[in-house]
């Protein structure tokens, strides 16, 4: 079984500053010593970007201080809280020469294709049309592996208000890239909602896993703003097998 570690929205700011009454480095540090404790043994780690809150150098710097910690390999997109030059400055293996914050990784289950959906200066997901033509070149080129798809914006409205007006706003080019390769799309992963979630999107399986520092509400009701909610923070820990994928949320603030 392959055991994939799914981390998001760790909001960083610079080491000791406090992010909405939490301190989002300790919380950070914490979530890494509950994985070298539980899941040192997992094959890959992804983190689907908001690594920074306002895209600070030295929260990007902290972000690679505290991932390193970790034995297996580690790969970090960008989110919409994200400055592109900062976090390409502390993580250059991320950057595509392209400029985009996007790549494939080759696994023994499949690939990996984790995209760039940040729209500069805005909070909504983008896919413009270089990066949907570099996701479809990405698909055509290996005609029999499996793939994995990450991003941080997810496609579809959720329900909650302020979340759904910035998800990602190419949803139906998206998926028009998508559907020439549906029999071998096996999930989407995304961040962006700081809240463990599952559904489909037109059959295509998905999950989002909560922020490790703060969340946001289920709140179905609030129009403009994204309630923040000191619910448990987490990650998700997805066993992906031939036939099935199985996603876990483990809560690392938790005491046994
Ligand atoms: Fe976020």
């Amino acid at each position: 079984m392959f055991k994939l570690l799914h981390l998001s929205d760790l909001h960083l700011k610079p080491p000791g500053v406090v992010l909405h009454g939490l301190h989002p480095d300790l919380q950070l540090q914490r979530c890494v010593s509950h994985i070298l404790a539980e899941h040192a043994d997992a094959d890959l780690c992804i983190v689907s970007g908001d690594i920074a809150h306002d895209g600070e150098p030295l929260a990007y710097r902290e972000a690679r201080g505290q991932l390193k910690r970790l034995p297996m390999p580690v790969h970090v997109m960008i989110g919409n809280h994200d400055d592109r030059a900062a976090l390409g400055a502390e993580f250059p293996e991320a950057c595509a020469a392209d400029g985009f914050i996007h790549r494939v990784i080759e696994t023994v289950v499949g690939r990996m294709v984790l995209l760039d959906t940040q729209d500069p200066g805005s909070a909504e997901g983008r896919l413009c049309e270089a990066r949907l033509a570099w996701l479809r070149a990405r698909l055509a080129e290996n005609d029999q592996a499996p793939v994995y798809l990450f991003a941080h914006h997810p496609p579809v409205p959720v329900g909650l208000q302020r979340m759904d007006a910035i998800r990602l706003r190419d949803a139906e080019a998206f998926m028009a890239a998508l559907l020439p390769f549906r029999d071998r799309l096996r999930h989407l992963f995304f961040g962006h909602l700081h809240r463990a979630i599952s559904g489909t999107w037109r059959d295509l399986p998905f999950s989002g896993v909560r922020g490790t520092s703060h969340q946001i509400a289920l709140d179905f009701t609030t129009p403009d703003i994204a309630p923040v909610s000191f619910e448990t923070p987490g990650y998700g820990v997805a066993l992906i097998g031939a036939d099935s994928i199985v996603v876990h949320h483990a809560d690392f603030m938790a005491s046994r």
